[in-house]
């Protein structure tokens, strides 16, 4: 029984406000926090902001915070749910309570931190940690296996304004035998590449972006490409740790226009291409490095685009706004055979289950799961346990950096700590992350 509902505003790692859930039941209080996007797909449930210009310059959450002190708390209590058996009912009563296909009534933040604090208190009630809860919610009944961490370590596009285009280029341990043993060579090779940037470009390039990564002076992909080589070379990694980019170029007809947004962009109005050099721009990358992992590589809505890749694309190829963790995008872009993988962003569609049946959707199409923080994150760890629950094979959450980040990693290890010690069978899913053998 849910004994009592409330939100507050609280901070992100940008120190822009969001939504912080605390809901009581018997077994305790079960907080959540909620993250927060740059480049909000036009398909994401809505996050809602107050606007008012006098405080946080608008970006306040003060009535997504009241339509969960005011509304969705008194609701739930009055229903009578039980987090340890509802969540689905939960869920689904928080939609229909909201009433519009996009949760813009309510806020996708305000129902989001209530669906994740319900999750929590579900846990507890049943006595179980949150990764076996949701795995139960999900169906799932395959052994545990521990993702692959992908950690962003240069940043670009609109995370800093070092004018490259492409906003994420990661390195993802492949090769290691434990999750414990992948977060420690990422480590290593991102103070490998610290080093390597400060004796290249000057020290004061060390400084990071949004998600922890480093934005040294450099605008070309291949550039980024050939730091990170290097860094993982000297760190002693080669074959073991394995590239993935994310240009961010949904939103925008290319990853180009994309950069406009940030200061200082090299890829000028003379520099534009079109989706067909974007592709051959791609196909260049994917022979010259390993990167077996590309996402968002073309606008939100450029199905075209996104089809024609996905036809010879024989590396894992991530929807994340195209998709925007919806049902309804991922059969389109299913019968548009658009994407082979999807991104898993909680608050892009605003409740566990719809996450969940997302994810089930993307597994029973035999597609990769790749589960994702937001830019603006907080220190809440849940998709750590998503991750692991819904047995997804990778998760990305940033740089082995900045408190947000690590919060996840450190959570994994914990879990993975956990497993080894109970009678759980369970694997590292290496180089098997886009289908991991308890798929
Ligand atoms: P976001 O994107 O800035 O919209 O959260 C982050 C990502 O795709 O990693
Ligand atoms: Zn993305």
């Amino acid at each position: 029984m849910i004994l009592d509902v409330k939100a507050a505003q609280r901070l992100d790692s940008r120190g822009n406000p969001t939504v912080q859930v605390a809901l009581k039941t018997a077994h305790g209080t079960f907080r959540a926090l909620v993250p927060s996007g740059t480049s909000t797909g036009v398909h994401e449930a809505v996050e809602l902001r107050d606007n008012d210009q006098r405080k946080y310059g608008g970006k306040g959450v003060l009535t997504a915070v009241n339509n969960v002190n005011e509304i969705i708390g008194p609701a739930l209590i009055k229903e009578g749910y039980d987090p340890h058996r509802d969540l689905k009912q939960i869920d689904g009563f928080m939609r229909e309570l909201d009433g519009t296909p996009n949760k813009a009534k309510l806020g996708a933040n305000a129902i989001l931190g209530v669906s994740m604090a319900c999750a929590r208190a579900g846990a507890a009630a049943a006595n179980i940690p949150l990764y076996e809860f949701l795995r139960r919610e999900s169906g799932e009944e395959s052994p545990y296996v521990m993702p692959v961490p992908f950690f962003n370590v240069l940043n670009g596009g609109k995370h800093s304004s070092n004018g490259m285009a492409f906003r994420e280029f990661m390195i993802a341990p492949t090769g290691a035998k434990t999750i414990e043993e992948g977060i420690r060579m990422a480590s290593e090779t991102y103070h490998v590449l610290k080093q390597i940037i400060a004796d290249k470009f000057g020290v004061i390039y060390t400084c990071i972006g949004d998600e922890g990564g480093f934005a040294p002076p450099i605008t070309q992909p291949e550039e980024a490409l050939d730091l990170l080589t290097e860094a993982v070379a000297k760190a002693g990694y080669t074959d073991k740790i394995k590239f993935g980019i994310d240009p961010a170029s949904a939103s925008k007809p290319s990853v180009l226009e994309e950069a406009e947004g940030a200061p200082n962009a090299h890829w000028d109005a003379d520099d534009i291409r079109t989706p067909n050099q974007m592709m051959d721009l791609y196909n260049s990358l994917i022979e010259k490095y390993p990167i077996p992992l590309l996402e968002d590589s073309f606008a939100e809505d450029d199905w075209e685009s996104w089809t024609t890749f996905c036809a010879d694309c024989k590396e894992e190829l991530v929807g994340d706004d195209l998709l925007c963790t919806n049902v309804e995008r991922l059969r389109m872009a299913e019968s548009r055979r658009a994407c082979n993988a999807m991104l898993l962003k909680v608050n892009q569609i605003g409740t566990v289950t719809e996450a969940i049946d997302a994810a089930k959707l993307a597994k029973s199409l035999d597609w990769g799961v790749f589960v994702s923080h937001r830019s603006g994150e907080t220190t809440d760890d849940f998709i750590a346990d998503l991750a692991v629950g819904l047995g997804t094979g990778h998760i990305k959450s940033g740089a082995p950096c900045r408190g947000e980040r690590v919060a996840k990693y450190n959570r994994l290890m914990d879990i993975e700590a956990e497993l080894k010690e109970s009678w759980k069978p369970w694997s590292y899913a290496g180089e098997q992350f886009r289908k991991p053998e308890a798929f």
